[in-house]
């Protein structure tokens, strides 16, 4: 399976002076980690993310980026931007910007096209909503959302790429998916995978759960076969309660 991470996505939390002494702190709660560890932050704080992650094994990703190198789209950021500061993953097409920010599967595809060329790591987010599991249509829909993000991407590349499976009605709502469902669905993203590439590609590929991760049920999500990490919301805010979430990714 993938390599395990535990990604902390902090939305639009924290300021950025608060930023490098907090990152250092998560460095010194999750000293032992046996995965990799990131903090997703807004893009105001990465440069102190950056400095509060200097010298330790923590990495620093962003929550967005633009699709285009540069040129007339204000109030966005590109690909190079991001890696002029030393960020290494960039959170690609999360629910919130789907649903409030218009982000379609079309601008996810060209957004994880561009982090991978420029050598950032997406960590690509797909889910369905209460409306659609009860529908029974949760499947069809993650299978629309993977195939049309990796349109276009070789096996070489796709490999690189992090897929967070969140439901949506489990973000923020303190409604975390049951293991056995996660596991379903992440088991269930891992054939898509190797029916668009091979065995291989989808067994090296990260598959992370998120929605309601935190102390007390991480353990339980990270020991299914296909669940390789997280990508926590609210629980990344303590350094405390995200380091017994890192313990739990061994
Ligand atoms: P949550 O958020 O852990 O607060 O549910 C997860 C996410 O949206 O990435």
């Amino acid at each position: 399976m993938g390599k395990y991470i535990i990604a902390g996505n902090w939305k639009m939390n924290k300021l950025p002076s608060e930023t490098e002494a907090y990152v250092k702190e998560v460095a010194a709660a999750t000293a032992g980690a046996q995965c990799e560890v990131v903090c997703c932050t807004p893009f105001t704080n990465l440069a102190e993310a950056v400095k509060g992650a200097e010298n330790t094994h923590v990495s620093i990703g962003a929550e967005n980026l633009h699709f285009e190198d540069k040129g007339a789209y204000t109030g966005e950021v590109s690909a190079d931007m991001l890696l002029d500061l030393g960020v290494k993953y960039v959170i690609i097409g999360h629910s919130e910007r789907r649903q409030y920010f218009a982000e379609t599967d079309e601008t996810v595809n060209l957004k994880v096209k561009k982090a991978l060329e420029k050598g950032l790591v997406p960590i690509l987010c797909v889910g369905e909503s209460l409306e659609q599991r009860e529908a029974g249509i949760t499947m069809d829909l993650i299978t629309i959302q993977i195939k049309k993000a990796f349109a276009g991407i070789p096996a070489s590349e796709a490999e690189k790429v992090v897929i967070a499976y969140e439901p949506i009605w489990a973000i923020g709502t303190g409604k975390t998916a049951t293991a056995d469902q996660a596991e379903e669905v992440c088991g269930a993203i891992r054939a898509v995978l190797a029916g668009l590439y091979d065995g291989k590609t989808a067994q090296t590929v990260t598959i992370q759960y998120g929605g309601s991760m935190n102390a007390a049920n991480a353990a339980e999500l990270l020991a299914k076969p296909n669940i390789d990490g997280g990508l926590i919301g609210g629980a990344s805010l303590k350094s405390a309660d995200f380091a017994k979430i890192v313990e739990a990714a061994k």
